[in-house]
């Protein structure tokens, strides 16, 4: 298995409550920085494709709504919380790694 470190911004860039657009290779993902970490996770709302960076609202913690309908997602793990049982978000690792913040890729 292959691991790669996709450096996607520098440490410190994100004031907490920013959502940050990245290009994956063609894919958009949206990084954030809450609770003293950083979070990755997909642009596009699991459920009706909703483009988080827009209807995306950051909740106390690390809770995510879409305001298209008020699904919740926790962005630790990508679980819908409301309603319980939705459709999960996509949520990648990151890491930090010297200056960078990267998100981590295996395959
Ligand atoms: S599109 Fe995001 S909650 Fe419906």
């Amino acid at each position: 298995m292959g691991v790669s470190y996709i450096p996607v911004a520098r440490i410190a860039e994100l004031a907490p409550g920013v959502m940050k657009e990245v290009d994956l290779g063609g894919r958009q993902v949206l990084l954030t920085f809450a609770e003293g970490k950083y979070f990755a996770f997909s642009r596009q709302c699991p459920h009706e494709d909703a483009d988080l960076q827009s209807a995306g609202q950051l909740l106390n913690g690390t809770k995510l709504r879409c305001n298209n309908h008020g699904y919740c997602f926790d962005l630790k793990t990508g679980e819908c919380m409301l309603p319980q049982g939705g459709p999960p978000l996509t949520v990648l690792p990151t890491e930090e790694k010297g200056e960078d913040v990267c998100i981590r890729l295996e395959w």
